[in-house]
């Protein structure tokens, strides 16, 4: 017996980090799309993104992708490109929403293209992590038009600061310090809660 209760939210938008998605335009721009439904298993990353946006677009046509991944101290770069797309022609439905096209998204939001090593798109300077990928395949996820994108890491760069003493591959997760989403209001992450028994199996293991 519980005292739960049923509802029967718009959105189940619990908590993910928020990411920059970097795709190249037709006429060899990068268009920046923020962005947070996304998840990885391995070297595999699952992107679920919008089907009439311009980063489904352009991922169908030339699949290179970068996931930046933003700090919380880039909040403000990040919510400047809210209510954006790098669409030309706006959907009724995101005209109604109060969306405009924006071509250039870096000079909107005040981020800086840096040249990615192993893909097209620009990585983003300011974001302290940066994930190059190529699409393996895009499934339809059905009404309201969805896709989730695999897209397969083909290279991870950071800001050095981010490593873990003696550890030159690994990340130190109380450096890292990603902007959250959660029910579309942006969030940081808090201390450690509690010792973690999956973190004594060594991360080399999972190679
Ligand atoms: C913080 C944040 C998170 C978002 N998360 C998603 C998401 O996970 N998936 C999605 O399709 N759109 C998401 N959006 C909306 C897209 O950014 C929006 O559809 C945008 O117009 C897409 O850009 P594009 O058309 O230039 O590709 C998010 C927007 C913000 C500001």
């Amino acid at each position: 017996m519980t005292s739960h209760i049923d509802i029967d939210p718009a959105i189940l938008y619990f908590g993910t980090p928020v990411a920059l998605l970097s795709t190249l335009n037709e006429d060899g721009t990068t268009n920046l799309m923020p962005m947070s439904s996304v998840f990885w298993l391995g070297r595999t990353a699952v992107l679920g993104v919008g089907a009439s946006s311009q980063t489904a677009r352009n991922l169908r046509d030339r699949p290179e992708i970068v996931i930046n991944l933003p700090s919380v101290d880039l909040v403000g770069q990040v919510d400047r490109l809210a209510l954006t797309t790098g669409s030309a022609q706006l959907s009724p439905a995101k005209a109604a929403r109060g969306y405009a096209f924006v071509a250039d998204k870096y000079a909107r939001a005040g981020l800086t293209p840096y040249g990615s090593e192993t893909v097209l798109p620009t990585s983003v300077a300011e974001c302290p992590v940066h994930l190059e990928g190529r699409v393996s395949s895009v499934h339809d996820l059905g009404a309201p038009k969805l896709v989730a994108v695999e897209v397969g890491v083909t290279a991870v760069r950071v800001a050095p600061e981010l490593r873990l003493d003696g550890h030159p591959h690994r990340i130190d997760p109380d450096r890292w310090r990603p902007l959250m989403m959660s029910f579309q209001h942006f969030y940081g992450l808090g201390d450690r809660v509690h010792p973690s028994s999956l973190a004594s199996i060594d991360e080399e293991l999972y190679r």
